[in-house]
């Protein structure tokens, strides 16, 4: 029986062009989906466009053209640099679409027959790039000053509907802690917390001043703000805001497991849209993760400092290194955590040499060429699993502690911690090689069978970890998994494919070069 799985990215706002931080959002969660359904879930891994709000108004009114033109073309390029990043996502959800739009509202007129959700009114201070109000303190905090683009927050007074956020500080405090993985990584729940401490104040969730978005339903005038309607796509891809009545369907797919934000949208994932389910009544997600910032020589990325990562300095590197060595540095090298990564081209190119290029391209092809050379290409026979058998566990007990640990780290979104154990049991199997010294045993016949035994263990182990960087690399490692003999992904069950010892003695395991070795070219971002 499988389980059902879930993990979203935030929606991308389609006033923008796909970038490094989509792709990094992107690409992690993608690793998480391809290591859950490898395991047997199903899974549901949903990303989708942000397509309201007057920044897309005045981004089309500025191009003279239609909101809904800009939302199509941008939502169209989204859609087909998945393909370009190998992402394996099961819903493309855009906010316009009719399914999203008719759910937003009936779910608000439910928030409004409850009480969530009142007319009143507003003064206070107004972010126009962020499309954010913030409170008198707040925005003191912030010193007057967007935390985003640091221009000048502005006086508002508006009528709106507002969401009575208020009610809901102690049901969050408690959450947060009776669910200490509630919000991640432990700096970001802690500052969350920090900030519900100081209370909170009922959001407005209707705007007057622009007409792009969803109406509210009743009330002519009044436009769901865009991060309300953003927020509702968890929910609304899997319909569970169809059903008729009062009552949400249910869906196996949710709770969801994760969602994946970046932390400058943390406050609006952990606190405002908990809160919204709660008023719903629908059970919360499981973790919220907040990533950090990809950036550049340790400063912010940004078009008019020149150190931007946008798609064609992305399609420059993918040409350079290929695809899954974009992927594998996304996904190890970024801002897991809570500090900020330094993207370089330099580092770049170091992590592909030694990962890549020595280890996972090195290893296999050292084993594959000595069991080409001594066993013309066919796997010999282990007859002594465990040998020396004073030497240590078993390289089965190895493989399936590795697996262990791996299933727990990625279970957990430890994704580095989850790349790194595949590549230490490739570098155990190096210094077992170096260790054992085939080559040297290779020369007295009467070495025959501990030689045997000592490729027939590399190969399996190549073999199991090849399965653990699948998520990581899906295209090469399926080529490792041909080269050495085992079958591809979704045909067999988890349990077989990740034990040691499943490729069957006198098999053929072809030989293979799977990273070459490439110059330090220096990509330069694009020109602003
Ligand atoms: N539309 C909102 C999200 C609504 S979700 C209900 C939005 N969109 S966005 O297009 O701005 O996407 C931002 C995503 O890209 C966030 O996860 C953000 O953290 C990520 N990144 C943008 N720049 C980034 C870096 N330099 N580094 C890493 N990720 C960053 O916000």
């Amino acid at each position: 029986m499988s389980t059902s799985a879930c993990i979203t990215t935030p929606i991308y706002y389609v006033n923008d062009r796909p970038h490094i931080g989509h792709a990094y959002t992107t690409t992690i969660c993608d690793v998480w989906s391809r290591a859950a359904r490898l395991r047997g879930s199903d899974v549901f891994f949903l990303t989708g466009t942000d397509e309201h709000g007057s920044k897309v108004e005045k981004s089309a009114a500025a191009r003279g053209i239609l909101p809904q033109a800009l939302a199509d073309e941008n939502a169209a390029e989204f859609q087909r640099v998945l393909a370009v990043f190998g992402i394996s996502n099961s819903d493309f959800i855009r906010t316009t679409q009719p399914r999203h739009e008719r759910q937003v509202r009936a779910l608000l007129q439910r928030l409004v027959k409850t009480g969530a959700v009142y007319l009143g009114t507003f003064e206070g201070w107004y972010d126009d790039g962020q499309e954010e109000y913030h409170t008198e303190t707040r925005a003191r905090e912030l010193n007057y000053k967007s935390p985003i683009s640091g221009k000048p927050l502005t006086r508002a007074t508006e009528q709106n509907y507002y969401f009575k956020l208020s009610a809901y500080a102690d049901r969050l405090a408690t959450h947060f802690a009776s669910h200490p993985d509630f919000v991640r990584p432990l700096e970001r729940s802690n500052e969350m917390l920090a900030r519900l401490r100081d209370g909170l104040q009922d959001v407005p969730i209707t705007r007057t001043n622009f007409s792009w978005g969803i109406s509210m339903p009743d009330a002519p005038g009044h436009v769901v703000y865009v991060w309300i309607d953003a927020l509702f796509n968890y929910i609304t891809a899997l319909d569970l805001g169809a059903t008729d009545g009062d009552r949400t369907g249910g869906s196996p797919y949710w709770p969801a497991d994760y969602h994946i934000v970046g932390k400058e949208i943390l406050w609006f994932h952990a606190v405002i849209w908990p809160a919204l389910l709660m008023a719903l009544e629908l059970p919360l997600p499981k973790c919220i993760y907040a990533h950090s910032f990809w950036i550049a020589d340790g400063q912010k990325m940004s078009k008019s400092l020149g150190n931007f990562v946008d798609l064609p300095t992305i399609d420059r590197y993918i040409a350079h290194f290929g695809l899954d060595a974009w992927r594998w540095y996304m996904a190890t090298q970024g801002p897991i955590a809570a500090t900020d990564s330094d993207f370089s081209a330099k580092h770049f190119h170091e992590i592909y040499t030694a990962d890549l290029v020595n280890t996972v391209g090195n290893c296999p092809s050292r084993v594959g060429a000595m069991i080409a050379k001594y066993f013309d290409g066919v796997l010999p026979v282990d007859t002594r699993p465990q040998d020396p058998p004073d030497s240590g566990p078993s390289w089965e007990a190895i493989c399936s502690n590795t697996v262990s640990d791996w299933e727990r780290r990625m279970a957990a979104f430890d994704l580095h911690g989850a790349a790194r154990v595949a590549m230490d049991l490739l570098r155990r199997v190096d210094v077992f090689i170096n260790d054992t010294a085939p080559f040297k045993l290779a020369k007295d016949p009467a070495n025959a069978e501990r030689l045997a035994s000592i490729l027939n263990q590399c190969a399996q182990t190549v073999r199991v970890a090849g399965v653990l960087l699948e998520p990581f690399m899906p295209s090469k490692m399926a080529e490792l998994a041909r080269a050495f003999g085992s079958v591809p992904s979704g045909e067999v069950a988890w349990s077989v494919r990740a034990k040691y010892g499943t490729i069957a003695a006198g098999h053929r395991i072809e030989k293979l070069a799977l990273f070459p070795r490439v110059d330090p070219v220096k990509i330069a971002p694009s020109p602003s």
